[in-house]
């Protein structure tokens, strides 16, 4: 079991524009796919600007688990070599993955899919959200699998699983990427169909491979199918490197549009259309934010942003664009708190059941610290104005809660604290470094 440290406190607070050039630390969701889909590859692929946060090496210790050999070398490229098709072997203790919610999901998938048995566990945090929405789908495939009251611990027994084409009843990428890993060793096609795309990191790298990835626009679905006529997909060895990541990089960014006089640059950031919803909509708010050296590598866009100060006006988020920017939403609420006007988010029901519910956070955080909020089921408005502070933060072993109020820290009129950074760790290991470059006071 990984155990969480003792907690330790944080505090920020407003000082000197941010100014700088930096590079964010790598996309963590597709630091996930890249260590479990080069673990099912034949050969030995090769990562550089892995995210080395806690929860990527909590999957990079279950895939050694499950047979596969990591390991990093001193150029700082990570080295892995796949056990090929249908090559996973049952580990001996259950699989313990922290905090990592995209890491058990995905491998749930994994395993199944390959015929193997395993238990599933996880941190407080992470054996409090749901798994039902990953066990239901597999179930329909033929899986064997036991959630504890929807959560973990989860049991999966080995079994055969047969295609299928699925529609799950929520916009969620992790859903559809245990579906299509399970589908690795799967006779026939399998189908996903979603009614609102989410980020296709998974059927992008598995395309990449050598898999026959299919993706068509349906009767108002997007269909991913993954093509299996002749057994279970080979999948070839790969050289990646990791983009920055868009999730990480929103903290600076939003810190740099609200902290007065800043102008900075953030160097590789990822600019995958399900993944920028928040500069789409920080640029509608009236933010600069500039698009520099735009590039292809691995499969996805990349580009540097240039970020200046700006006076902004409320944001308005449709339901439907929600899932573009999902985690994003508490340093949405930073920027709202500094913006003109009332800002309102719809489509917010999954920020319930992130690493904490993530919109009860929002509202206590900022209603602490004086800002005018108010939070629904599945909404938030938020007025924007002068920033009292001065309030502690429960962060609820959350991430990035505890990022996007010491970002608000730095635009109140005092100090702001949160209960706890270490969790930090889990995405942006280089959190408090990098903003300390940039000027930031957070200590
Ligand atoms: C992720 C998908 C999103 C996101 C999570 C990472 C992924 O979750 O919130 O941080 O890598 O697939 P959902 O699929 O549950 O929306």
């Amino acid at each position: 079991m990984i155990t969480s440290s003792p907690k330790l406190p944080s505090k920020s607070r407003r000082g000197q524009p941010l100014t700088g050039k930096v590079r964010v630390p790598g996309d963590k969701s597709i630091s996930h796919r890249a260590l479990i889909l080069a673990g099912m590859a034949i050969g030995t692929s090769k990562i550089s600007g892995l995210l080395e946060g806690a929860d990527v090496l909590a999957t990079m210790r279950v895939m050694q688990a499950l047979g596969v050999h990591i390991e990093k070398h001193d150029s700082g490229d990570w080295h892995v070599t796949g056990v090929g098709p249908m090559g996973l072997s049952s580990p001996a203790e259950a699989l313990d993955f922290g905090n990592a919610g995209t890491g058990v999901r995905l491998v749930m998938g994994l395993v199944a899919g390959a015929a193997i048995g395993a238990q599933f566990t996880g941190d407080t945090s992470l054996s409090a959200r749901p798994m039902e929405r990953i066990l239901s789908p597999l179930r329909a495939m033929g899986a064997q699998a036991q959630a504890t009251n929807g959560c973990l611990p989860v049991k999966i027994e080995p079994a055969v699983l047969t295609a299928a084409t699925i529609t799950p009843n929520i916009a969620s990428a992790q859903v559809k990427s245990a579906i299509l890993l399970a589908a690795l060793g799967v006779a026939g096609t399998t189908t996903v169909r979603e009614k609102i795309a989410t980020r296709g990191h998974s059927e992008s790298m598995m395309r990449l491979m050598g898999a026959d990835i299919r993706v068509e626009e349906k009767d108002g679905y997007r269909e991913v199918s993954l093509h299996n006529e002749t057994g279970p997909t080979c999948l070839k060895a790969l050289d990646l490197e990791v983009p920055g990541d868009p999730s990480s990089a929103a903290f600076p960014l939003v810190a740099a549009l609200t902290v007065p006089g800043s102008d900075l640059v953030l160097e590789n950031i990822m600019l995958n259309r399900q993944r920028d919803g928040l500069i789409r909509v920080l640029r509608a708010m009236g933010g600069d934010i500039a698009i520099a050296n735009e590039r292809q590598a691995s499969g996805e866009t990349i580009g540097d942003l240039r970020i200046r100060h700006s006076a902004l006006t409320a944001a308005n988020v449709a339901a439907n664009t929600a899932s573009d920017m999902i985690d994003e939403f508490p340093a949405l609420a930073v920027a709202a708190a500094a913006a003109e006007g009332t800002s309102h988010m719809a489509g917010l029901a999954e920020l319930r059941v992130k690493e904490s519910d993530r919109l009860a956070a929002i509202e206590a955080g900022l209603k602490a610290n004086g800002v005018a909020v108010e939070a629904g089921e599945d909404w938030l408005r938020v007025t924007g104005g002068a920033i009292p502070g001065g309030a502690e933060v429960q962060t609820h072993h959350d991430h990035r809660i505890a990022m996007a109020f010491l970002c608000l820290g730095l635009i109140a009129d005092k100090p702001v604290t949160v209960d706890d950074r270490t969790m930090i760790a889990t995405s942006f290991p280089e959190f408090f470094e990098l903003m300390a470059d940039l000027g930031a006071q957070i200590d």
